[in-house]
């Protein structure tokens, strides 16, 4: 197990407390400050620090102090995935795990002394979440805030569909039969470089000090964690100068895949991928989820060499694709700028565009 632990100024009092009890249960933890006292702090900043490194599964759980234990947990519960609950007794902490599986549990410096702390937190810790009609309402919880992000929660995995008013308006103008190769090639880059700023909203940030013109401040930078584009050959080629005009330093590598005419399986005849694959946040590019047999079978083919953290981009999905790809890999997230209603008799999307290889490259 391992704990993120932060506290503004007037939390720091009880901080020590918090370590004590955290090394004398021999709990791995990281210390995301506050250091020493400043009264100028503010919870907030520790607050979301603590709060997105939970919900980035970087932590199982967060100890959050501020005085009284409620800032810090109003700002914390402000990020999706988190449930910060403020505890003044053991028994509002045996609570908070038995039936919220608070994952922050929050305390107050200015409402606890510091020999009251031990005992609250061994509630919290040793007590089980109880599941069953909790676990309903938790994942309630869970899918309101994912409708607020625009992201439905289907067989098991996260579907997040573009409702930009920019996004639809191209999305429209592909569909359309009359569209010219040139004016789809364009516009499949531009819807494609539009989804970068929700298919990218999760990459950690950090912070770095630099010089403006007026004077030395803090600004955010990406942490440098590794980006990979993985196009499925060869309509997901449209998408990837899109992509790589804003995450220009991402790897790019290649899927090629048939169906077998007899068994309609997918079958690989290209793959090459970047070589430290397992260290890259992975984003597989299949303009068309149809039946999802494809985009299915090339997620599969990167995880058996090594692909961890992957998710799918496409262009129009259909419910057939989605459902696939959530069993097949429900961990997988699913990005699309479309949802239709179903599927014809050939497999192709309804309303859809056609086939996108053909009209990206003019082959029909
Ligand atoms: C800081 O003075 C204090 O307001 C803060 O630590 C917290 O108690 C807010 O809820």
């Amino acid at each position: 197990m391992k704990i993120a632990l932060g506290c503004d100024h007037a939390g720091y009092d009880i901080k020590q407390p918090v370590v004590d009890f955290l090394n004398e249960r021999k709990i791995d933890f990281v210390d995301f400050g506050a250091y020493e006292i400043d009264r100028n702090d503010d919870y907030v900043d520790v607050g979301i620090k603590v709060a997105q490194a939970i919900a980035n599964e970087e932590f199982d759980s967060g100890i959050l102090l501020c005085g009284t234990g409620f800032g810090i947990g109003i700002t914390a519960n402000k990020v999706p995935g988190i449930r910060a609950v403020p505890c003044d007794n053991p028994d509002a902490a045996k609570m908070a795990r038995a039936h919220n599986n608070a994952n922050v549990i929050t305390l107050g410096g200015r409402v606890l002394k510091p020999e009251q702390v031990a005992p609250i937190l061994a509630k919290w810790f040793d007590t089980e979440f109880e599941g069953d009609r909790h676990l309903r309402r938790i994942n309630k919880i869970a899918m309101y805030e994912k409708s607020t992000l625009n992201v439905q929660m289907e067989h098991g995995g996260r579907t997040v569909i573009f409702n930009h008013p920019l996004v639809q308006h191209k999305v429209g103008i592909i569909r359309n039969i009359n569209t010219s190769v040139k004016e789809f090639r364009e516009l499949v880059q531009e819807i494609a470089g539009l989804m970068v700023y929700e298919i990218t909203r999760t990459l950690p940030l950090t912070e770095i000090e630099i010089q403006t013109p007026i004077e030395k401040t803090k600004v955010k930078t990406l942490e440098g964690k590794k980006l990979a584009i993985v196009p499925v050959l060869r309509a997901g080629l449209g998408m990837v100068d899109g992509i790589l005009s804003l995450v220009p330093n991402a790897k790019v590598g290649h899927i090629g895949l048939y169906r077998d005419p007899e068994t309609l399986n997918p079958v690989e005849y290209y793959c090459k991928l970047p070589p430290d694959i397992q260290e890259r946040d992975i984003f597989v590019l299949d303009p068309m989820l149809a039946t999802g047999g494809s985009a299915s079978a090339a997620i599969s083919l990167i995880k058996k060499r090594g692909g961890r953290k992957i998710s799918l981009v496409c262009l129009i999905g259909a419910p057939d694709g989605i459902k696939k790809v959530h069993e097949d890999h429900p961990e997988v997230d699913i990005f699309i700028a479309a949802l239709d209603s179903h599927l014809n008799s050939h497999g192709y999307i309804v309303p859809g565009l056609g086939d996108a290889g053909d009209r990206l490259f003019g082959t029909k």
